[in-house]
């Protein structure tokens, strides 16, 4: 419980502190478009996945509803992590939460962390519902470091593989960033 209720408040935080990027506008916005792979790795001996919390009461195994994971899952350019030629680009850390209490809808707080590959070294910071069993979810994109810096966009979200029995996933990411 005293964990919960610490998540909350580091998420809590965590919201006020991103603050609605400034209305820069204007014909001088990059856009920048990422298409990647993240990996929900549940089983194995090295999961990326893990669950910290979970709500006391019992009637809400539907949607899992006030579970807390933690995630420092890989992001590949292609969606076999296995294949040597998937290209690690980074790791996407944070949690995410079950928020939906009568269907399963999760509230994603991630940095997309760069460790190769062009953008090697900057972050994109993602918050947003994603309800995992619509074709697309779209997040917002609200922030960012190094090349990312000032970034702002949204990001779309398609199930490419989920295995019910290891709870596994690989989700198709893309990114679509100004800045
Ligand atoms: C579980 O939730 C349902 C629907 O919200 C309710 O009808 C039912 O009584 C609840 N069961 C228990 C054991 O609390
Ligand atoms: C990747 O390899 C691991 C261990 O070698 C195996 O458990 C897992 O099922 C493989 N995943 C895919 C998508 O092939
Ligand atoms: C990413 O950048 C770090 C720090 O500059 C460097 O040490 C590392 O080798 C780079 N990784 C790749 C795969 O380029």
């Amino acid at each position: 419980m005293a964990a919960a209720s610490m998540f909350l408040l580091v998420l809590a935080s965590a919201a006020t502190v991103v603050a609605p990027a400034s209305a820069a506008g204007g014909d001088n916005d990059k856009e920048t478009h990422i298409k990647l792979y993240w990996h929900d790795v549940a089983s194995g001996a090295s999961p990326t996945v893990v669950e910290v919390a979970r709500a006391a009461v019992t009637n809400t195994s539907k949607s899992f509803f006030g579970a807390v994971m933690v995630i420092d899952d890989p992001l590949s350019e292609g969606p076999d992590l296995n294949s040597s030629s998937s290209g690690l680009l980074g790791r996407a850390q944070g949690t995410y939460i079950s928020a939906g209490k009568d269907e399963l809808s999760l509230l994603m707080n991630m940095n997309f962390v760069f460790q190769a590959g062009k953008y090697n070294g900057s972050s994109v910071a993602i918050m947003g519902r994603n309800a995992v069993f619509d074709a697309v979810r779209e997040m917002a994109v609200v922030g960012g470091t190094g090349v990312f810096r000032m970034a702002r966009g949204y990001a779309q979200a398609r199930t490419h593989t989920f295995d019910l029995k290891t709870g596994d996933a690989t989700v198709e990411y893309n990114l679509f960033i100004r800045q």
